[in-house]
């Protein structure tokens, strides 16, 4: 597995690489497989990158009608919530943008958390039935606990070998969440991790450069079987790295 860290000198710089990035892999996506599978992460951290997918020069160049969007976590609430990772999405472009709607996949998890769960799971087996079963972009962030996506430390979901879609009982806000596995999650050609500001720096330096314990942090455990994963981080996550060779 290849791991990058690209590092930017502020969030602005870095929301504007991972938009890129999106649009170089969806344009790669559609024109050699003709689709698009990509995973969104919640949490404040991308909400910029969003952004960026709905304005000019990125929104043109994105095929759209090629995509596919789906959500690597989502807290237990209505879609119009404060807390929705979809609404955050939506609000920041998916209302802005001209992709089909039949193509926008958010995690429903408004009944019973395992049955949200598993009916999240056969959406993503059903989608991954025919071609390639990996996700063509995963977007995640860090979490300064060290989690990633709705995986928590310490989590008995970090063992999980099988199942792609859990609830998730660990979020501080004491709502349940629905959470893609590792298995689920390292089914990926490419992996950004987004890292940005200061509260961050102490958790990226143990996550990048210390050896992994023996309960990893859960965002240590993100390890592509056959893909790649680049961390972008703004300068003052990066505060605490070792100086860039
Ligand atoms: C969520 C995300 C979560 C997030 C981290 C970082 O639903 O909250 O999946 O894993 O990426 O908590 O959040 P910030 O980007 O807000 O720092």
């Amino acid at each position: 597995m290849n791991v990058q860290v690209r590092r930017f000198g502020d969030k602005e710089e870095l929301s504007r690489a991972a938009a890129e990035l999106f649009a170089k892999s969806a344009h790669r996506a559609v024109a050699e497989q003709g689709r698009f599978s990509a995973l969104l992460s919640g949490g404040e951290t991308p909400r910029r990158a969003y952004e960026l997918l709905a304005r000019e020069p990125l929104c043109s160049r994105i095929p759209w009608q090629g995509v596919h969007l789906f959500w690597g976590d989502e807290r237990c609430v209505p879609a119009t919530d404060r807390a929705s990772n979809f609404r955050m999405a939506r609000n920041a472009f998916l209302d802005r943008v001209p992709l089909p709607g039949a193509q926008i996949h958010p995690i429903v998890c408004d009944g019973e958390a395992e049955e949200a769960a598993s009916r999240y799971e056969t959406l993503l087996r059903n989608h991954f039935r025919s071609g390639d079963a990996r996700f063509d972009l995963v977007l995640l962030g860090l979490g300064e606990d060290g989690h990633t996506a709705s995986l928590f430390p310490g989590s008995p979901l970090l063992d999980e070998r099988e199942r792609w879609v859990m609830p998730s009982p660990g979020g501080h806000e004491g709502i349940m969440r629905l959470t893609l596995t590792l298995p689920a999650l390292n089914r990926a050609r490419l992996v950004l991790v987004l890292v940005a500001g200061a509260g961050k720096a102490d958790v990226l330096r143990r996550v990048l450069e210390e050896p992994p314990p023996p309960r990893p942090l859960p965002a240590q455990l993100i390890a592509p079987t056959r893909g790649e994963v680049v961390w972008l981080v703004d300068r003052q996550a990066a505060a605490l790295l070792k100086p860039d060779v």
